[in-house]
C-alpha cells in the first residue's frame, strides 16, 4: 500500500483529485467506483470546478456507489443517491444511464445485489474504487466482521457507525440500521484503490489498517493483499503510524516513471 500523508484534509483531497484526473486522461471510458460520507466532500468539490474549467471530462464515464442505505428511496435527502447528486452528479456530464448505485427500496433485495455485480462485470471492472475508512476500520459498510471475501449484500450496520451517522439524520426520520454494500471481495478486484482518511478520529483505524494484522476485525487491513491501493492521509490520521519516516521518504523518492 503506497501511504501518501498531507498536512490537511484540502492538500489531501487536491492530491485525490490529481489522481482521479490522471485516469480519466488516461481512460476516459474509466469505470469510477464512488463514496459517500464527509471525507470526499473536498475532492468532489474539485472535480466539479475542474470539470467546469473543462479540465476534465466524465461523458464517457461509468460509475458504481459503494452502498445504499436500506429503505430510503433515492430522493430522500439521506440517501447516497441524493448525497451524489448534490455534491457530484448534477455538477458534472456523467449520463444519468451511467450511474449506478444500488436500490435501497428494492423488494428483493439478494436479487439486486447479484445484478450489481453483474453490472460491474459487464461495465468490464472498476478501474478507480474511491474509499472512505470508518472509524471502525470498515470499507463500503462492511463491518468488522465482514467476511473479507464478501460481495453486494445485506449489511447491519454496527452501533458505532450508526452513532457515526446520527448527525446527518437529524429531524429526517430514524437512521437505517441496514445497508447494501459492496463486499471486500467486490473492492478488492477494483484495478486502483484510493482511499481517504483525515482526523485524529481515524488515526487508530489507520494503523490497523496499515499495520495491524490482516483481519476481519479491521475490514479494511484486507487492503494490505490489493495489488495497487493509495491511501491518502493527513497529518491527524497518521498520527499513530509507526514507519511514518518511511512512507514519507518512499513518496520523496518516488521514481519519475511511476508520478500519477
Ligand atoms: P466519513 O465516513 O468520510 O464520513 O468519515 C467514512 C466511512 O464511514 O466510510
Amino acid at each position: 500500500m503506497e501511504v501518501i500523508i498531507k498536512p490537511d484534509i484540502d492538500a489531501a483531497s487536491n492530491e485525490a483529485a490529481r489522481i482521479f484526473a490522471a485516469q480519466l486522461k488516461r481512460k476516459p471510458t474509466s469505470v469510477l467506483g464512488l463514496a459517500t460520507g464527509a471525507t470526499p466532500l473536498g475532492l468532489y468539490h474539485i472535480l466539479t470546478t475542474m470539470y467546469a474549467r473543462s479540465e476534465i471530462d466524465f461523458s464517457l464515464v461509468t460509475t458504481f456507489n459503494l452502498d445504499e442505505y436500506v429503505s430510503l428511496s433515492a430522493s430522500h435527502p439521506q440517501s447516497y443517491a441524493s448525497y451524489m447528486r448534490e455534491n457530484l452528479f448534477a455538477k458534472i456530464n456523467v449520463a444519468l444511464e451511467n450511474i449506478h448505485i444500488p436500490d435501497g427500496t428494492a423488494r428483493d433485495i439478494p436479487a439486486i445485489c447479484t445484478a450489481y455485480e453483474e453490472t460491474i462485470d459487464r461495465a468490464g471492472g472498476i478501474d478507480l474504487q474511491l474509499l472512505g475508512l470508518g472509524s471502525d476500520c470498515h470499507i463500503g459498510f462492511n463491518e468488522p466482521g465482514s467476511s473479507l471475501t464478501s460481495r453486494t449484500r445485506i449489511k447491519s450496520l454496527n452501533e458505532q457507525t450508526v452513532k457515526d451517522n446520527e448527525r446527518y439524520f437529524e429531524g429526517a426520520g430514524p437512521i437505517p440500521r441496514h445497508v447494501i454494500t459492496m463486499g471486500i471481495g467486490t473492492i478488492m478486484e477494483a484495478r486502483h484503490c484510493l482511499i481517504i482518511a483525515s482526523g485524529q478520529h481515524k488515526a487508530r483505524a489507520v494503523a490497523a489498517m496499515v499495520e495491524g494484522p490482516v483481519t476481519a476485525d479491521a475490514p479494511a487491513s484486507m487492503l494490505q493483499m490489493h495489488q495497487h491501493c493509495t491511501l491518502i492521509i493527513d497529518e491527524p490520521a497518521a498520527a499513530q503510524l509507526k514507519r511514518l519516516d518511511y512512507y514519507r521518504w518512499v513518496y520523496e523518492n518516488k521514481p519519475a516513471w511511476q508520478k500519477v
